[in-house]
């Protein structure tokens, strides 16, 4: 028998096919270069440890690692705090809780919070790709190649952690959905580096080093080590290009990448609240809801600000770096100012530290 005789696979129904997947229409234009010339150093230095850096999925995770679920949970979590005072509000659908629900609602919370990394990663991975094809500097270009691969291996590697460790993925939160879906349709290529590369992955290192810090599961802390050294690479690719076309953008042109970023820092919503959580524990969110608001208004907010000051301490050192803090009189440095956001303008920037991050190196005696 050969392939042709082997009988077509049914077709798909396209309502189901419509929930497998998202249609996302790209505005930029595709460049093809025909001027190879390796003009731009830095990018030359950052591909070639990029190349040096690579690391295996397969083999350098040790995937029979037992896992146990309930041994990932802070107890002492902001939102499992949160959760406990919510319990001791009057009225509240969680009065009767004990250990281990806060236990189960901790399992919850590490799940959904890797299933928002991994999706994150896939779309990391496809700002990565769009930023092949519409870049118009081929050191860029193969840079970005690298890139695509890392978040190829960093989607399925929380892919996989979430299927064979702790199970039962969450949906993409709609904020996140919404934050990557408007890079990958915009027409101009850099904003696709800005959201990307500066916004969600300065994010993205501050909220895997805060992992990282919490957990004592070695095959996760490996895991976030070498996912961490890839993304510190991204980051600094994002500095380094952004830095020298923004070196030649106009006053208005630099103003609408202004905007861009009090959009998504000042004026992006709270963290989105994901109702699927509640659900899972067979607690009616919409019923919980203004219990965790009273609760979350007699606690100390300090407990949440620990988070917020690394995206910040990664953030605002690398848009200084970028020119995007003084430009048009500061107006970027204003408002951030106003939002007591500059306590880290003068630590590092990205650019300047990447190779810090190198655990790859470091476990491999490079460094
Ligand atoms: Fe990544
Ligand atoms: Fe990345």
């Amino acid at each position: 028998m050969t392939v042709s005789d082997l009988p077509a696979p049914a077709p798909v129904p396209a309502s189901e096919m419509a929930s497998t997947f998202k249609v996302i229409h790209d505005h930029a234009e595709r460049i093809y270069l025909w001027d190879y010339e390796r003009c731009r150093t830095q990018l030359v230095t950052l591909y070639n440890k990029a190349m040096a850096s690579q690391w295996n999925s397969v083999t350098d995770l040790d995937w029979s690692t037992e896992v146990d679920p309930e041994e990932l949970v802070d107890p002492d979590g902001a939102t499992i705090q949160l959760a406990r005072a919510a319990a001791r509000q009057p009225g509240s659908p969680i009065a009767s809780w004990g250990e281990r629900e806060f236990s189960a609602l901790g399992v919850e919370l590490f799940k959904a919070m890797i299933s928002q990394f991994m999706h994150g990663e896939q779309g990391a991975m496809l700002t990565a790709a769009k930023i092949v094809e519409t870049v118009p500097w081929i050191d860029a270009k193969y840079y970005a190649a690298t890139q695509t691969m890392d978040e190829a291996r960093h989607t399925e590697v929380f892919a996989r952690y979430l299927d064979e460790k702790v199970g039962g993925a969450y949906p993409m939160s709609p904020y996140l959905e919404e934050q990557i879906t408007v890079l990958l349709e915009d027409s101009r290529w850099d904003i696709a580096y800005l959201g990307m590369q500066i916004v969600i992955e300065s994010l993205a290192l501050a909220a895997f080093g805060d992992m990282l810090r919490h957990t004592r599961e070695p095959l996760l802390a490996k895991l976030l080590r070498y996912v961490m050294s890839d993304e510190a690479r991204h980051v600094a690719f994002g500095v380094l290009t952004l830095r020298e076309f923004y070196a030649g953008l106009t006053d208005a042109e630099l103003r609408d990448r202004q905007e861009f970023l009090l959009d998504n820092t000042l004026r992006s919503r709270a963290r989105s609240s994901t109702p699927e959580i509640w659900e899972r524990l067979g607690v009616d969110a919409r019923a919980l809801m203004p219990h965790l608001g009273a609760a979350a208004a007699t606690m100390n907010s300090s407990l949440f600000v620990g988070f917020q000051r690394g995206f910040y301490a990664k953030l605002v050192p690398n848009v200084r770096k970028l020119g995007l803090l003084d430009a048009n009189h500061g107006y970027l440095r204003e408002r951030w100012g106003e939002a007591g956001l500059l306590e880290f303008e003068d630590a590092a920037d990205t650019a300047s530290e990447y190779e810090s991050y190198d655990e790859v190196a470091r476990d491999r005696g490079d460094r």
